[in-house]
């Protein structure tokens, strides 16, 4: 009798969950005689430094799948993603479905999967900001309710997803795996950094990353944000590789700041851990770069009034800034005088998250 796979389909699209997929599909390699992975990769995000260099920089295979959504407003892109993905996994009719992350294409996989019937394995589970005004928060708490499998990178998620009402025996505390790719991937960027820091000519320097709707979409916002980022950078020059997001709305802004920051596109993966490792400070909203500067234990100021990751705060480098600019000013100072942060770190940010969730996965298939 011949022995039959079970088919195990992973949906990528957005640029943070390129780097959540590639230990996992790396790990779940090991039990290639029980499984046959299937990459699909909605198109969400599809430019060559928005996509492809992560594919190649983190070795993850070429997609078995590309859906070519591209952008839209949420409605147009999450449908988009539904009808394109629907076909392909009435097709393959998959074991398990893995979606990572937060993203549209994240809730629209997640969707399509539960009306066929067909199981869904959330990685970065439970995450919450209780702030239900970003479309993220709204595809957590989606794709956690529609989830069979739920894999928690830290235990506030387990905490949320309990409240919720999600039974124990599906939630599995796995640990961080983003930070499993940042541990693999760091002495490499350690390799180029200082060819990096010289291309750009950088002495001691500070990292911005913005690009949330919130701080990014109205000009009114972002205009004074510029504004306080500007003046820091008289202090420490600051590199700001500048989202295609935030690039519509910056305009003729970009011609006031002064030469100190450092506007550039988008990086690639290891280009920017390696920024990121020597860096005096990161200012940022993004999710996963708070992570990374906990591991990696530079200080970070998060431009947001909440986090879905509250242990880069009670435990990592990461302070809450909101929009508070003058505090923002005032923790730059701080932290250039020498403030230092109490840090340690997170349980299971050990490089180790994708063989736990491989290991659960198998055992989950072996009934
Ligand atoms: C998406 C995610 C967000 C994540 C971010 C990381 C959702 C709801 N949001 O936001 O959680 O933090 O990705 O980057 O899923 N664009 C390009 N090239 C691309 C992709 C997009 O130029 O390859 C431009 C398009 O003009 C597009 C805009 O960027 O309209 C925004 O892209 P979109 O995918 O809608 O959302 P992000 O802001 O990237």
């Amino acid at each position: 009798m011949t022995k039959i796979k079970h088919t195990l389909v992973h949906i990528v699209g957005a640029r943070p969950n390129f780097m959540k997929a590639a230990p996992v599909l790396r790990a779940l390699d090991k039990y290639s005689a029980k499984v046959r992975q299937v990459l699909v990769h909605t198109g969400q995000h599809y430019t060559e430094n928005m996509s492809d260099v992560f594919f190649t920089e983190l070795g993850i295979p070429k997609p078995d799948v590309n859906l070519h959504v591209g952008s839209g407003t949420h409605a147009q892109q999450t449908s988009a993603i539904m009808t394109a993905f629907e076909p392909v996994a009435m097709e393959l009719r998959p074991d398990l479905t893995f979606v990572y992350g937060d993203v549209n294409s994240t809730v629209a996989a997640a969707l399509v999967c539960a009306k066929l019937g067909l199981k869904i394995v959330h990685v970065e589970a439970g995450l919450r900001s209780f702030d239900r005004t970003m479309p993220e928060e709204i595809n957590r708490l989606l794709t956690d309710q529609l989830a069979d499998l739920l894999f928690t990178p830290s235990l506030d998620g387990n905490v949320n997803l309990r409240r919720e009402g999600v039974a124990k025996n599906k939630i599995f505390f796995v640990g961080n795996v983003m930070i499993d790719t940042l541990i693999r991937f760091l002495p490499a960027a350690q390799q180029r950094s200082q060819e990096i820091r010289e291309r750009h000519g950088l002495g001691e320097y500070g990292i911005a990353t913005i690009h949330r709707p919130a701080n990014v979409d109205d000009l009114d916002t972002l205009r004074p944000i510029l504004g306080a980022l500007d003046e820091i950078s008289r202090e420490i020059k600051l590199v700001f590789p500048v989202h295609p997001r935030t690039l519509k709305n910056l305009g003729d802004e970009a011609k006031s700041l002064t030469k100190n920051m450092l506007l550039l596109e988008p990086l690639s993966y290891l280009d920017f851990l390696a920024l990121q490792a020597s860096a005096k400070l990161i200012i940022t909203d993004s999710g996963g770069v708070q992570e990374e500067a906990t591991y990696l234990r530079v200080p970070c100021l998060t431009l947001r009034p909440n986090t879905e990751r509250p242990v880069t705060v009670t435990e990592g480098t990461n302070i809450l800034i909101d929009r508070n600019l003058p505090r923002l000013k005032k923790e730059v100072k701080a932290i250039l005088k020498g403030k230092k942060n109490k840090h340690r770190l997170p349980k299971y940010w050990d490089g180790k998250a994708a063989e736990r969730i491989a290991k659960v996965t198998i055992d989950h298939l072996r009934g």
